[in-house]
């Protein structure tokens, strides 16, 4: 089941590249940038027990939600946040199922965050049946075959039904694509569209009808290296992303939303009216590998979950209605917290604090039930708030 799962991980699409060092900007932008690597955390997620309760897209323990649905599609201190919020929930099943509550150094959070995220980037599987009929809706089998049965017109699709990642599909579609709106129009078939989940599904009814036990898996995509892509492939000659950049094209990082699939098939979606734009401007539709795409789409995708920057102003408040303070540092307190403004001495960056944080989660469930605190639950940016308040205080401490 593990190596099921470490396959998985290599199945989809966007391996966050994240980076060693600061936040970008030299100050506190908490769009932390960790040194990171999914793979690593996939390992530690088996390691550290996680799987045992949590499934992936059905693989894995079911004393916990399965992770593979789509809670973790947000930023990275997002996802800290809803550990940190289902962490008395967990703390309950660690006891009664008498295991240890797993602790983490800095680093290996960082990777598991960087797991937890990649898992919110993957599309979930496809579904065949609703791929089977989008096949004969969209045209596809009037002009393709499928272990020989369909069309001629364009190539059999059979030898597509290795691939376990639907990033195989959408890069032979758009290299395909003009030739095959050529081919349409001789037809008179109309250009068929995708919307939701129509690339997974069509890649899942692919893989079924063509029989094929193997499975390729696609290359983790680089958002690092997508950024170049973008500007070598001159996609940033009439695209800007956060206003820089061409602006023949709409802003991508603004305006696109949705899954890595979701986002290729937008690709697909404008291809006409970029290749005409592109030709009136000398500019060649670019050739992709799937290399290439991935780590294309994996930089776009990135733009929606980027962390704004935490707020030490409303962090203060957040520690006040969250009475953080009312164990931490109190006089009156029965209980033995450690005033946050000593610890955080040791606690440096927003990493390090939000892994102290699920570290003590287990001690601090406890207490709080003892002191009658209801347990707080960090709501959307309350986390980026809260750890930007905690960086300051140190700060102050230090002077
Ligand atoms: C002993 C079983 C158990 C283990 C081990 C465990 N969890 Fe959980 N986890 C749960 C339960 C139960 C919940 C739901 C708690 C609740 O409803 O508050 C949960 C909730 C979560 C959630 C929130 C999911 C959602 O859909 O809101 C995340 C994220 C999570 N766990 C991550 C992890 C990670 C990462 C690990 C490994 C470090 C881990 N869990 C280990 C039982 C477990
Ligand atoms: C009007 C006929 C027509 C329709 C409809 C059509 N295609 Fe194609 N398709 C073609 C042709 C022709 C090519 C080869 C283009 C070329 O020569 O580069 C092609 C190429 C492809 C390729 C690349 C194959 C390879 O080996 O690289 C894929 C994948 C593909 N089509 C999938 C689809 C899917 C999925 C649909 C339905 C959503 C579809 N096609 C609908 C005619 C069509
Ligand atoms: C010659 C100019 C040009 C180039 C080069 C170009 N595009 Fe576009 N792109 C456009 C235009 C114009 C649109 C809007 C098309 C429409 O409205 O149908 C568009 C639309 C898109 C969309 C859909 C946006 C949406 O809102 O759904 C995506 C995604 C996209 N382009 C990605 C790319 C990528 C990736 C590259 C580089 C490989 C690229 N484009 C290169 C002009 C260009
Ligand atoms: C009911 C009392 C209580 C409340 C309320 C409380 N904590 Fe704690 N906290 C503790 C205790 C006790 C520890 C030490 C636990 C241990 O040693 O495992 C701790 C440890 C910590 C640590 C680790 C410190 C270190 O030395 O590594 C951090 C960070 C932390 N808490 C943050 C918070 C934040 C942020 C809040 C508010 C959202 C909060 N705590 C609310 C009791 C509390």
């Amino acid at each position: 089941m593990r190596r099921r799962l470490l396959l998985a991980a290599l199945s989809g699409l966007a391996v966050i590249a994240l980076e060693a060092g600061p936040a970008a900007g030299g100050h506190e932008t908490l769009s932390i940038l960790l040194p990171a690597s999914p793979l690593e955390g996939s390992r530690l997620f088996a390691a550290k027990g996680c799987l045992g309760c949590h499934a992936v897209h059905g693989e894995g323990g079911t004393a916990g939600p399965d992770l593979g649905r789509s809670t973790l599609n947000r930023p990275l201190l997002e996802i800290a946040a809803v550990m940190w919020n289902h962490a008395p929930g967990m703390e309950h099943l660690f006891q009664e199922k008498h295991v240890r509550r797993p602790t983490f150094e800095p680093p290996e959070m960082a990777s598991l965050l960087a797991f937890l995220y990649y898992l919110g980037s993957l599309d979930p599987p496809g579904d065949a049946d609703r791929g089977a009929l989008l096949f004969r809706q969209k045209g596809c089998q009037g002009c393709h075959a499928l272990d020989g049965r369909g069309g001629g017109v364009g190539p059999d699709l059979t030898s597509f039904s290795r691939y376990a990642s639907p990033l195989f599909l959408t890069t032979a579609l758009w290299n395909r694509g003009k030739a095959m709106a050529a081919a349409m129009e001789a037809k008179n078939v109309p250009r068929p569209s995708f919307q939701g989940s129509d690339i997974p599904d069509l890649l899942a009814y692919i893989r079924g009808a063509g029989g094929s036990a193997a499975r390729v898996y696609a290359p983790p995509g680089s958002p690092k290296r997508g950024e170049a892509l973008f500007a070598q492939k001159r996609c940033l000659g009439c695209h800007s992303v956060r206003g820089h950049g061409g602006k023949v094209g709409p802003d991508l990082a603004v305006q696109l939303r949705g899954s890595l699939m979701q986002i290729a098939g937008a690709m697909w979606n404008h291809g006409p009216k970029m290749w005409t734009t592109m030709a009136e401007r000398g500019v060649e539709v670019p050739a992709l590998s799937t290399e290439q795409m991935s780590d294309l789409i994996s930089y776009l995708y990135f733009f929606q979950f980027i962390d704004p920057p935490g707020d030490a102003r409303r962090g203060s408040a957040v520690y006040k209605d969250k009475r953080c303070g009312s164990c931490h540092g109190s006089a009156t307190s029965r209980v033995a917290a450690p005033p946050l403004a000593a610890a955080v001495e040791k606690l440096k960056t927003p990493l390090a604090v939000m892994t102290a944080m699920w570290n003590h989660a287990g001690q601090m469930t406890e207490m709080m039930a003892e002191e009658n605190v209801a347990w707080p639950v960090l709501k959307g940016g309350e986390m980026a708030d809260l750890i930007a308040y905690l960086l300051r205080v140190q700060d102050g401490s230090k002077k």
